[in-house]
């Protein structure tokens, strides 16, 4: 589950920044927000119609689409293994891109309004805040309004952007639409992966498309190398936080995500050699991750990671003024280390390092590169 590392103020105070250096005198000029969410930060609905279900107790039909992604009420035991099987994704290799498990229709809801980045799970349960204290901070000390200058960009973190055409085509008219409304440009603001997935939206934009319609782009703790922790999920699956389930609960539909590969350590932050993965008889790195997808019997995994590389290896700057905000100083798992015989069925001892506890240091700081790469103002900020 995504938690909330960045407190409203840290947030705020960038965006006076950015008012500030924009020339905005107070209570001016409102720049219209779009928030774009990280891995699990969306909702997502199902619909079903199922002729197999992996336990009596889940669905097989709905007649209508229904919240699944995140009800908490669907997190507690075997319940939990119909939301994983619900979620889980197929892939095809030969068109080289997934679908839903059969008999399940998926939507993500909600675009353009900020619902649902605010709340994973749509009673509003406080453990699902997401976005909720940033969008009460905006409205209640910057005069935002949701849906006229504060928007959300939610999609399904699932997939990685080989398969977001839809999300790219939203993000276009939703800040078209609301630069034209509010006579200003925009700010994206990411958290996680989200910034991943502004940053592929930039560099496929014009630079005169750029300059009309965004301001700037503030990342919060974006994995911009990807991170250690994705190559763990493939083994051991991730309680997301959820400390009722073990970790190996949602690794079935973890490990179903293009989204995950995409993750996985770059090569423009990694070297190729440098072991990620180590056991007495062999180390797994990235010159040889294929092996390592072998060896833990995912080879779809790997099919995944060839998918994806190419958006993680083109790191060209946005184009845009950017505002790259992280955490530092929490232990970050760094490589895995198995006994004699113990890769990969059981659990490794972890080797940290420094980070914010889900992604490396060097990954969070990767905005830095981009200094030289463009003139236009970059102000790493650490929070
Ligand atoms: C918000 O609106 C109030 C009331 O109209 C006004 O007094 C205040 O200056 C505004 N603040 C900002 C930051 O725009
Ligand atoms: C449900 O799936 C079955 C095939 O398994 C199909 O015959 C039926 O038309 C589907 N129902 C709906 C409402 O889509
Ligand atoms: C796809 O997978 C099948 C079965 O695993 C395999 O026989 C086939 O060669 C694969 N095709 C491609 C294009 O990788
Ligand atoms: C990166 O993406 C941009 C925009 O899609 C494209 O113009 C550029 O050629 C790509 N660079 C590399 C190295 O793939
Ligand atoms: C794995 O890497 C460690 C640390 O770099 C090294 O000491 C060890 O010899 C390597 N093991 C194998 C099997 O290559």
């Amino acid at each position: 589950m995504p938690t909330e590392k960045y407190t409203p103020l840290g947030l705020l105070s960038i965006l006076l920044l950015i008012s500030a250096s924009t020339g905005a005198t107070e209570a001016a000029i409102r720049h219209p927000i779009v928030l774009v969410p990280g891995d699990g930060g969306s909702q997502i609905d199902a619909k079903l119609n199922k002729t197999e279900v992996v336990h009596y107790l889940c669905e097989k039909k709905t007649n209508d689409f229904f919240n699944t992604w995140l009800n908490l009420e669907l997190l507690v035991p075997v319940v939990i293994d119909c939301l994983v099987d619900n979620l889980r994704l197929v892939y095809n290799n030969e068109t080289r891109t997934t679908s839903n498990s059969p008999g399940v229709e998926t939507r993500v809801p909600g675009f353009g309004d900020t619902s649902s980045v605010e709340w994973l799970d749509p009673s509003q349960l406080s453990l699902s805040k997401y976005f909720n204290n940033i969008a009460n901070t905006l409205v209640s000390k910057l005069n935002y309004t949701r849906g006229v200058d504060l928007h959300g960009a939610p999609y399904d973190f699932r997939k990685a952007p080989n398969e977001h055409e839809e999300f790219f085509a939203n993000m276009e008219a939703t800040i078209e639409e609301t630069v034209k409304r509010n006579g200003q440009s925009a700010v994206i603001v990411t958290h996680s992966m989200g910034g991943l997935m502004a940053l592929a939206f930039l560099q496929r934009q014009s630079q005169s498309w750029k300059d009309k319609h965004v301001n700037s782009l503030v990342t919060l703790a974006a994995p911009w190398g990807g991170s250690v922790k994705t190559v763990k999920v493939f083994v051991t699956g991730d309680n997301l936080g959820v400390i009722i389930l073990s970790s190996g609960t949602l690794k079935d539909q973890q490990i179903t995500s293009p989204s995950l590969a995409w993750l996985l350590p770059s090569s423009l932050f990694w070297k190729p050699e440098e072991p990620l993965v180590l056991t007495p008889e062999k180390n797994y790195s990235l010159s040889n991750l294929r092996d390592y997808f072998s060896d833990i019997d995912w080879l779809t995994g790997w099919e995944m990671r060839k998918d994806t590389e190419k958006y993680s290896l083109n790191f060209t700057a946005p184009g845009v003024e950017v505002h790259c905000a992280h955490g530092v100083g929490v232990a970050t798992v760094e490589q895995l280390k198995y006994a004699k015989d113990k890769f990969p069925d059981s659990s490794p001892e972890l080797i940290m390092g420094d980070g914010d506890g889900t992604v490396n240091l060097r990954s969070l700081e990767g905005c830095s590169k981009w200094k030289q790469a463009q003139n236009n103002g970059l102000t790493p900020d650490h929070i």
